[in-house]
């Protein structure tokens, strides 16, 4: 596939017939806002972008794309951060958040079906109005779109309760890349009916096909949660403190990690929310519980707070009023932006199993130590997933360029040898491509090509993206 050939001659009324009436972007500045994600400084401008409405004008572009060889980008929301929605050889961006219907709640069997372009907020405001609960929760909820969240696997603060994107997604309509519509599975909780097509296509980043409608299972709604904020002077006991928190039998509904810098940072940019910490506070646990019986989330809280004092913590604040909670929240889920606005900055999304955290932490810092380079961490400590913001302050362009790969080499090396891998959430893309022979050698690639050749045989859906 070549980097931005010119289009086929007539692709483009071609495509505006498919998709009439303002459906078709081909200006200079839209191309730009396309051009990116939240990934870094990234720029790769598709040629045109495709705004439709209906699964069957997807698929009548891609079989449009597919007769002409035009690499086609599935886009959201573009808040992914490993560069998944970057149209690297230009071609088609193809957003999906024109299809933002919830088509239907299904109060009986606690199910929704979605279009892709849904927010993922929105999901969950209008669920919860009928005492239902869609828990996935990436960071970027208020803005990023469900189809992004089941391209990538997005998890997000309940994970570590709930699970992941993938765990609640039942069936998924998807067009393939020669124009076919498919469902993947079945709206059942439990099927063993041949391959697994559905969580084959969650997590594989709009490589094999375009998600048009997904079924995902959802919960009743916890009517009670208790937030507590926990400083420790120490990160490591922060991080140790972590694992001793389910081993005292209690599965928190969230258990996030933030080193001081995540949060004084964080604190500078965001206005209206100040907290006061001491001194000498070097980290935070920030730890939910949920439920639906008060007394029960006092006692959780009690054993969490038990662990705590066992390694060292500062004094705890309890969050008392609902004000008070989203406050917490707000100033946990603007890290990243924060962390973003201050400097040129590499994220890395390493997961470990959640005993290790503490030596990914200490690794992580002596390689910067030896690179030279500072790092700010913060991440859903209770999955093991921290993520590591290398910033670049002063590092010169050169160390930047020619070092940094090899210190990430490093971080990612310790962290396959401690049983974990290169992304919990934030999914491969475009940036953490290099790096996929750490996690995996030649025979599971060999397989994960020949699965990419079976769907894709033309290479046309989001060329250059997962697979080194
Ligand atoms: C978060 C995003 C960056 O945890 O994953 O805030
Ligand atoms: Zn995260």
């Amino acid at each position: 596939m070549h980097a931005n050939r010119d289009l086929p001659e007539d692709f483009r009324h071609r495509l505006e017939a498919i998709l009439p009436g303002q459906q078709v972007l081909a200006g200079q500045e839209d191309m730009d806002r396309y051009g990116h994600d939240e990934t870094e400084d990234l720029r790769f401008p598709p040629q045109l972008v495709a705004l439709p409405r209906t699964t069957e004008e997807v698929a009548a572009v891609v079989k449009l794309c597919a007769g002409h060889h035009v690499p086609i980008t599935p886009m959201g929301a573009r808040t992914g951060l490993s560069g998944g929605a970057l149209a690297v050889n230009g071609g088609l961006g193809l957003s999906l958040v024109r299809m933002n219907a919830i088509v239907a709640i299904d109060e009986q069997n606690l199910q929704v079906t979605v279009e892709p372009g849904v927010i993922t907020q929105v999901l969950q405001e209008a669920v919860a109005e009928k005492g239902l609960y869609y828990p996935p929760d990436p960071g970027s909820r208020g803005s990023c779109t469900i189809g992004g969240n089941l391209a990538e696997n997005a998890g997000g603060p309940r994970a570590v309760k709930y699970g992941v994107t993938r765990d609640f997604v039942l069936n998924l309509e998807v067009v393939l890349p020669n124009g076919e519509v498919i469902w993947t599975g079945a709206n059942t909780l439990k099927n063993a009916t041949g391959y697994d097509l559905t969580r084959l296509i969650v997590g594989s980043e709009g490589t094999l096909g375009i998600i048009t409608k997904a079924v995902l299972r959802l919960v009743p709604l916890p009517k009670k949660t208790r937030l507590m904020l926990v400083p420790f002077r120490d990160p490591q006991k922060a991080c140790e403190a972590v694992s001793a928190v389910f081993r005292a039998g209690i599965t928190p509904s969230a258990l996030e990690f933030m080193e001081r810098d995540a949060i004084d940072w964080t604190l500078r940019y965001v206005e209206g929310v100040n907290i006061d910490i001491a001194e000498d506070t070097m980290a935070h646990l920030l730890i939910e519980v949920d439920g639906n019986h008060a007394e029960e989330l006092m006692r959780d809280c009690e054993t969490i707070l038990g662990v705590m004092e066992q390694y060292d913590c500062g004094e705890v604040l309890f969050a008392e009023s609902s004000t008070e909670k989203d406050k917490l929240w707000m100033m946990r889920r603007r890290v990243g932006e924060a962390v973003k606005s201050n400097s040129v900055y590499k994220e890395e999304d390493t997961v470990v199993p959640r005993y290790h955290l503490p030596a990914l932490l200490a690794k992580v810092k002596e390689v910067g130590a030896r690179y030279g380079f500072k790092s700010v961490c913060y991440g859903h400590a209770g999955d093991g997933n921290l993520h590591v913001n290398i910033i670049k302050g002063d590092m010169a362009d050169g160390a930047w360029k020619e070092e940094l790969p090899k210190a990430i080499r490093e971080i990612f090396t310790y962290t396959v040898a401690l049983g974990g891998t290169l992304s919990g959430e934030h999914g491969i893309g475009l940036v953490q491509r290099p790096y996929m022979d750490i996690a995996f050698g030649h025979s599971q690639l060999r397989l994960m090509r020949g699965i990419k050749q079976v769907f894709d045989p033309q290479g046309i859906m989001n060329p250059g993206k997962v697979l080194p």
